[in-house]
Order: structure tokens, then C-alpha cells, then sequence
């Protein structure tokens, strides 16, 4: 047993040591957010939590830290020295509670074994939509429910450039607004492609079907590529446009991906705008149940470690599940908004849907606009394997009459109304 889980509610009545490993946005938060709460929490635990030691770049020796503590708090982030530290502290029996997806996407499994095998608490809330309590969901209150699909806006940044699309930004315009007001980094490439997103997906797929999911097998797009025309269009079917990270069961396995999605208006993460994070949960059980909040920055983010940490010291959590892998599906049916620039003359749109019609892709609404020797064609399709959507638009684009390389982007079809 844990140091702390002997030490927790009801315990020594001594302070609760914490080692702090990162003292930046997140740490600096947590730090302050500690200090206003110690008083609180020793009300309802018995314990008073204090950070014992602090680790930077520049100052504290992780040794004596770890000596010192009886819970680590990982907020360096990156790959090195973060595991190295969250390793040899579950090794010498310490909990820990750490804010980084990039790690747990890539090293998950590694660190749950450690984690088993000394039985010690690993907490990761703040790694997957910061403030937003999806990991506890899924942990504990949901974890007798057999889930189907997890929906997410797990990037805030993706999510506001968006919106401010939607209100007719261009991609550029957004971006550089994201930038001024702190929600996108200057380097955005991790957010904008997806990537970080993809990272948040494998942590919620481990949690949701337990299958071990590393980033790499996360297939992910992003939204640099997106066009404002592809929002006035989609607005016109009824749709608004999110970056969505699915995990879901697709034919005895388990499909996890990133992408630009079209929702219908009635979807519960069709209205969540702004740089806010979101998490819908599927289930025959409990239809549906969403949770949204701030996905990032260090007051939010700091509120989901210190919970972790209280979790911890009122013994509550326990260490992750063995996994149970199922198979990594890739080709998955979807409903789809295709984009044609084509020639405006008589029979096109009829050849069109021919040969769409020869893939077994069947047209749900189409929007066709004239514009002088050209029109545009917007349709959505009904659900269709992605193999057989990607084959029908390569002979589409052989066409003589299409101007351009069409355009898809994947529709969720399900309303909750
Ligand atoms: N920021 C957010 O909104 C947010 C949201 C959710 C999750 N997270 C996660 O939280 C973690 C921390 O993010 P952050 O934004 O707080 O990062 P940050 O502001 O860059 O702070 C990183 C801290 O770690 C320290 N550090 C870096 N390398 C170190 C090393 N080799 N040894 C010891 N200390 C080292 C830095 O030391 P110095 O002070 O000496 O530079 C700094 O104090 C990441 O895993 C991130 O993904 C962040």
C-alpha cells in the first residue's frame, strides 16, 4: 500500500507532503490554488496538504523531493524527464498526479504497469480537457456502463479559430486572433493539426474501452485546410463545423480519430464555442451525457491537479485497470459534405451522383450555386465506408467539367433533441 493511502483520511493528522515537479503556468496556478484551499480540504480530510520541495530547471534536487513527499505532481510536461521522474517515484511507493497527455499517449501502458504492480494511484485528470472532470467520468462514475462512442472538443484553440469562422473570419484572421489573446501559441502546429487532440483521444480511448492506444495509431487531421466558404455552405444545411475526436466500437473494435466534423445543430457539442472543451459519452444505458468547461490555462487546469491530489489523500482513487485491447479499426462508415467547383451546364450534377450512386453513396441534401461559367455543388451524403467515399470522389475528380480538387469533411449525423 501507498504511503499515502496509509497516511490519508483519518490518518497521522500531519501535513500532507506533496513534491512539485514544474513551477510554470499550471505548477505556478497550483501552487496559489493550494495555498487558498489547505484550509478547506484539512476541514473535510483531517490533512493540511503542503508542498514540501519544488523542482525547476533551476532549482531542487528531484531526490530530495521524493524523499520529502509522499505525492508527486508532474506538471513539466514532455517526455524526459517527466517519465523518468514519475517512474522512480511509483517505484519507491510514492502516488502521483501528473497534467501530461503528451507522456501518457505515448508511455500509458508503461506507466499503468508501474503503477499496478506497486500499487500506487497514477491521476491524470488535467492531461485530457483540463477543467473538465471526463477522466473521473469515465473512472469511476461511468465504469459500470458498457460506452459506445466518446465525441470530444478536447483543443480549445482548434475550437475558438473555429467559432471565430463561423462569425466569418478567415483561417489566417482566426489564428492570428487566437494568438493575441493568448489562446494559440506562436508555434500552433501541434493544435491546429490535430496532433494534440489525437494525443487527448488516446487517453480517453484507454479509459472508455481499455485498449492501450498510442498516439501513432491515432489518424488524425486538422483544420488548416479549412475554407470559410465550407462554413457558409454547411450553414446553409443546417451544420456547424468542430474539430472531433471520436474513440468509438465499429464492428468488434475500437475506431479512435481526429477530424474536422460537421454536427447537426441539435448535437450536444454543436453549441459549445469559444476556446471551451467538451466531452459527449454514448451509451444504450445512459443515452447521452456531456460535460463542458475551460480546456485549458493554469487556474482551470490547477483546479483539476489539486482534485487529483484530494482524491489521493481521501483515498478514493485506485490504480489504472489491466488493459483489454480491441482491435484498431481504420476504414469506418460516416456521413460526409462534399465540395465540387464544377462547370455550370446541363447533366453534370446527373453524372455526378451516377457515379456516386455506382460507389453506394446515396446523396442526404445537396446545395447547388451558379456562379457565371461555374457552379458550386455542396451535398452530404448518408453514412458510407470512408474506402468506398475516397473511391467514388477519385472518379469524380476525373471529370472534365470539375474545376478543382473536391473537398470532404466528415458529418455526425446524430441529433440529441
Ligand atoms: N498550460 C495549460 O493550459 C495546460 C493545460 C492542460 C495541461 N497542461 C499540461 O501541464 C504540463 C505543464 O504545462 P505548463 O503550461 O505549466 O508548462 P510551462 O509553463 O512551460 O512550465 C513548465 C515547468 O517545468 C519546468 N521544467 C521544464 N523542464 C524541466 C526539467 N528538465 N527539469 C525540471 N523542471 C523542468 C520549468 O522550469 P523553469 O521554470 O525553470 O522554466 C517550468 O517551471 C504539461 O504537461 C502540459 O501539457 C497544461
Amino acid at each position: 500500500m501507498s504511503s499515502s493511502a496509509r497516511g490519508g483520511q483519518g490518518g497521522d493528522g500531519g501535513p500532507f507532503r506533496v513534491g512539485l515537479l514544474g513551477h510554470g503556468t499550471v505548477g505556478g496556478a497550483f501552487s496559489t490554488l493550494l495555498a487558498e484551499r489547505a484550509d478547506e480540504i484539512e476541514r473535510f480530510n483531517g490533512r493540511r496538504p503542503v508542498i514540501t520541495g519544488l523542482l525547476t530547471r533551476t532549482q531542487g534536487s528531484f531526490q530530495e523531493i521524493l524523499d520529502g513527499a509522499e505525492l508527486l505532481v508532474e506538471v513539466i510536461g514532455g517526455i524526459e524527464p517527466a517519465r523518468e521522474y514519475l517512474l522512480a517515484a511509483m517505484r519507491s511507493g510514492k502516488d502521483v498526479v501528473t497534467a501530461n497527455k503528451q507522456l501518457l499517449s505515448h508511455h500509458g501502458e508503461e506507466l499503468f504497469e508501474v503503477a499496478r504492480e506497486q500499487d500506487v494511484r497514477l491521476r491524470f485528470e488535467a492531461a485530457v480537457a483540463g477543467a473538465v472532470p471526463v477522466v473521473r467520468l469515465l473512472e469511476e462514475s461511468l465504469s459500470a456502463t458498457p460506452i459506445e462512442s466518446v465525441h470530444g472538443i478536447v483543443n480549445g484553440t482548434t475550437n475558438f479559430i473555429l467559432s471565430e469562422m463561423a462569425r466569418g473570419s478567415s483561417y489566417p484572421e482566426a489564428l492570428a486572433e487566437a494568438q493575441r489573446r493568448g489562446f494559440a501559441e506562436a508555434d500552433p502546429s501541434d493544435d491546429v493539426s490535430g496532433r494534440d487532440a489525437a494525443a487527448k483521444m488516446a487517453i480517453l480511448a484507454r479509459l472508455a474501452f481499455g485498449t492501450p492506444v498510442h498516439l501513432d495509431q491515432v489518424r488524425y487531421e486538422g483544420i488548416e485546410h479549412l475554407q470559410l466558404e465550407d462554413m457558409e455552405y454547411a450553414r446553409e444545411l443546417g451544420l456547424g463545423l468542430k474539430l472531433i475526436g471520436t474513440a468509438e466500437r465499429r464492428g468488434g473494435g475500437l475506431s479512435v480519430r481526429v477530424h474536422p466534423t460537421f454536427l447537426y445543430g441539435g448535437h450536444p457539442l454543436a453549441s459549445v464555442s469559444g476556446p471551451f472543451n467538451a466531452v459527449t459519452v454514448e451509451s444504450g444505458t445512459i443515452t447521452e451525457i456531456t460535460m463542458s468547461g475551460p480546456g485549458a490555462g493554469g487556474p482551470g487546469t490547477a483546479s483539476a491537479v489539486l482534485g487529483d491530489v484530494v482524491s489521493v489523500m481521501n483515498g478514493g482513487a485506485r490504480p489504472p485497470a489491466p488493459p483489454l485491447p480491441l482491435p484498431l479499426v481504420e476504414d469506418v462508415e460516416s456521413a460526409y459534405y462534399l465540395h465540387l467547383d464544377v462547370a455550370d451546364r446541363p447533366g453534370v450534377l446527373a453524372a455526378v451522383t451516377a457515379v456516386l450512386g455506382e460507389h453506394e453513396v446515396s446523396i442526404r441534401s445537396v446545395v447547388q450555386r451558379g456562379m457565371g461559367e461555374r457552379a458550386r455543388l455542396v451535398m452530404v451524403t448518408h453514412p458510407v465506408l470512408e474506402s468506398g467515399l475516397r473511391a467514388a470522389i477519385e472518379r469524380v475528380a476525373e471529370f472534365e467539367f470539375v474545376r478543382s480538387t473536391p473537398r470532404t469533411i466528415r458529418v455526425i449525423e446524430e441529433e440529441f433533441i
